[in-house]
Order: C-alpha cells, then sequence, then structure tokens
C-alpha cells in the first residue's frame, strides 16, 4: 500500500509584537504536540525586526538565546501575496531576491500573540495565497484585538462589559490636562480608581490603577509609548478574573474555567508568563506556567454558566474560528459579571483547560480539529461563486 503523505504544516510564530517570547514558546510546545505521523512541519519564525527564517535549528529552545546573531545560520523565506505559490518562497543571502525554490505548504498556523499575528494582519496576508490557515479570520482577529470595538460589538449583542472611554494619543498630546479633566467629569468616571490600559496591547503592558487625578495623565503617557489608543475604566477593586476557552468542532464548546490568582491585584507580565511555570523545568511555559485555579469546584455554579453562555455566544457573534481565550471580570463588591477581553489565539492554544474538560480534550487532537477546519473553511470559501469578469472595460 502506497504510504499516505503527510500533510504539510507550516507553523508561523515570533513575530514583531511585545509577545515575541509567549509565542516561541506556544510554537515550541505546539511542536512537541502535533501528530508526526500525520503532519510534516515546517517552522517559520518571524524575527523582531520582521524577517521570516525557517530552518531545523527552529525545533531546539536552546536555539533562540542564540538569536539574533544565530539567525544567519536558517534560510530566509517569505510569502508571496498571490494564489497558486501553494508555499514558502525562499530568498537569498540579501533578504531581498527570491532563490527561485519553494516550500510546499498545505496549512499554516499562525501561532502569533498579539500585534501583526493575531490582528489580523499575517492572516490577511494568507488570505491573499488561498492557503488555508487556522484560527480566527481577518475580520475576528481584528476586532478582537481592539479592546474598545471588541466591548462596544458585544455589548451590543447584551454581553456585559465595563464601561470605557476611548482616548486617542493625539488627542491627549495636543492637550492632556483639558484630556485629563473631560475623563473625570463623564458619567461613572467621576469617581477614582481608574484603570488605564493601552487598547491593542497584551500581556498586561502599559496598565495602570489611577488613585487620583493627578495620576491619569503620567498613565496615559505610559500607554502612549506603546499605543496610539488608550482605554480608561472605572478599577475593579475587589477582582476576581475568571478566563474560559471556546472552539468550534462539531459545534461551539467550551472548556473548563480557570481563574487566575494574582497577588497584586493587577495580572501583572511577571505573573502570567515568569511565576510559577519553571518550578520544575526553571523555564517559562508561557500561559501554562500561570498559578491558576482550574475548574474550581467552590464557584458560583450561576455565574460559571453565565461565563459559560457569554463566551460561546461571544466567540459565534464575532466569528472566530480555531480556539480562542475569553476573560471576564467579576466585581466581587457587587457580584457583577464583565466580558473583558478575547485572545483569538490564546497563550499555549489553552491546552490545560481543554485537557481538563470533560469530554477531554488532549492537546495533538486540539491541533488536527484546527487544521480540519482550516481545510474545510478554505474549501468553502473557494467554493464561494466570485462574479469577476472583464465586463465594465470591454
Ligand atoms: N477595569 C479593571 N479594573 C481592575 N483591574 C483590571 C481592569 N482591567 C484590567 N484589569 C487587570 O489588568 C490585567 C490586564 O488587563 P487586560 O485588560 O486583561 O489586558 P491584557 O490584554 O494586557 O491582558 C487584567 O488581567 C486584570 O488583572
Ligand atoms: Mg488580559
Amino acid at each position: 500500500m502506497a504510504a499516505v503523505r503527510r500533510t504539510r504544516v507550516a507553523i508561523f510564530f515570533g513575530g514583531r509584537s511585545v509577545e515575541h517570547e509567549i509565542s516561541v514558546i506556544t510554537a515550541l510546545q505546539l511542536m512537541q504536540a502535533i501528530d508526526p505521523e500525520k503532519y510534516e512541519i515546517t517552522p517559520v519564525y518571524i524575527s523582531p525586526n520582521g524577517s521570516w527564517f525557517t530552518g531545523e535549528q527552529l525545533f531546539e529552545r536552546a536555539f533562540y538565546k542564540r538569536v539574533p546573531s544565530a539567525l544567519s545560520e536558517l534560510q530566509e523565506v517569505s510569502l508571496l501575496p498571490k494564489p497558486g505559490v501553494t508555499g514558502l518562497i525562499t530568498l537569498n543571502r540579501d533578504g531581498k531576491s527570491a532563490t527561485g525554490s519553494v516550500i510546499p505548504v498545505d496549512v499554516i498556523i499562525p501561532a502569533f500573540h498579539g500585534q501583526y499575528g493575531e490582528d489580523g494582519c499575517i492572516q490577511g496576508l494568507i488570505e491573499m495565497t488561498d492557503i488555508p490557515y487556522t484560527g480566527s479570520n481577518v475580520v475576528a482577529s481584528a476586532v478582537t484585538m481592539n479592546k474598545y470595538v471588541c466591548k462596544v460589538f458585544l455589548q451590543h449583542h447584551d454581553i456585559p462589559a465595563l464601561p470605557a472611554l476611548l482616548i486617542r494619543r493625539e488627542d491627549a498630546q495636543n492637550d492632556i490636562k483639558e484630556r485629563c479633566e473631560w475623563i473625570t467629569k463623564q458619567e461613572g468616571f467621576t469617581s477614582f480608581p481608574l484603570f488605564v490600559k493601552p487598547c491593542n496591547l497584551g500581556s498586561s503592558i502599559g496598565v495602570s490603577r489611577v488613585t487620583d487625578p493627578s495620576q491619569l495623565a503620567p498613565a496615559l503617557a505610559k500607554v502612549f509609548r506603546y499605543d496610539t489608543q488608550a482605554l480608561v475604566e472605572p478599577c475593579v477593586s475587589e477582582i476576581m478574573e475568571i478566563n474560559v476557552s471556546v472552539r468550534e468542532h462539531e459545534g461551539i464548546k467550551a472548556s473548563v474555567v480557570e481563574i487566575p490568582v494574582s497577588q497584586s491585584g493587577v495580572l501583572s507580565y511577571e505573573e502570567k508568563y515568569l511565576r510559577g511555570g519553571g518550578k520544575k523545568t526553571g523555564q517559562s511555559e508561557g500561559m501554562a506556567s500561570l498559578t491558576r485555579v482550574i475548574d474550581p469546584q467552590d464557584l458560583d455554579t450561576e455565574l460559571r454558566d453565565a461565563v459559560i453562555a457569554h463566551a460561546k455566544k461571544a466567540f459565534e457573534v464575532l466569528g472566530c474560528s480555531g480556539v480562542a481565550r475569553l476573560d471576564f471580570i467579576v466585581d466581587l463588591a457587587t457580584g457583577a459579571l464583565y466580558f473583558n477581553e478575547l485572545n483569538a489565539f490564546p497563550g499555549s492554544c489553552s491546552f490545560y483547560l481543554w485537557v481538563r474538560s470533560q469530554p477531554r480534550v488532549l492537546y495533538t487532537t486540539l491541533i488536527e480539529n484546527m487544521i480540519d477546519t482550516a481545510m474545510k473553511t478554505r474549501g468553502t470559501i473557494a467554493s464561494l461563486d466570485r462574479d469577476i469578469g472583464l465586463k465594465a472595460l470591454k
């Protein structure tokens, strides 16, 4: 019997995002978990300055310690934004011209977190190639990356979220005093503490808890070092966070919920990625490292069911695909539940939640299901009528 050809999977990761390293960790976990009998992997690492590379070395965690000098050992690659190439083009040493050879790819797994990778940018480029890709499409990725747009859209669908003011960098820089005064005059924002955060970033970078009006300007300045839009929200002082993963496979399914445990009240980058993990191995396992309670038995079932119902609905109305993680905030003082954010491609692909769910889903299966969905979606798009004709010009 002729051997069945393995599906050629390119795993894209790294990228020009503050969450670059977390993406490398997620990708290494993916490469470990994917079924090697079914899939042939081409790792594609995008360096922090945006060049793309492939090579066997990318399977080794130790390699990344030697970046950027070791990048010269790798083959530079790229994608042409046109259908029919069905793979990665390889570049000459100059990084600008093509060698003429192509590395064939059947499906791409974009394993990025944050800007350029989780926000619709890379998805748009891949769309142009007609190569199937896993996860959310351009619109769902872009909307979920913008915390303000996502919040307003979901509120429209009766999913509760904290009120938020959107502050543009330009306006703040023109007259910061006027902007700060304006904020404190808005309904719901007249009393402190307030919470200030970037609109389009993750990993708790640039967030501040503001306890009096004099702290508003520095908090906004901090955001505007990283982002062009800031969000101001009422600060939930007695906060409990609840996260849940949602995926679409034979219907929209939710995982068990988790309660991330913070020592400071605000989950910091350090708490998310550098604490907890590494106890055994001395190294971070990304999102899988966080100190958390998975499937807490003492959680109010009504609250848990509300989280799950909102999460599944949000995933559906946003048109997400693959595996997402939705983060909620509970105000323990009032009992109110709020949607906080949706990660279209969550750290560690949330596998640590799915392995604890009923029925249990192994990471290997999660990946396989994502690939199958990507292939099916591409097939559906290809089958749509495209009435493209050169009629107006004739
Ligand atoms: N309105 C708020 N009130 C109190 N704490 C908040 C609020 N918004 C966010 N936080 C805290 O800050 C953390 C990071 O904010 P989040 O909106 O989740 O952004 P990120 O994309 O950086 O994770 C949250 O996990 C939570 O601990
Ligand atoms: Mg968050």
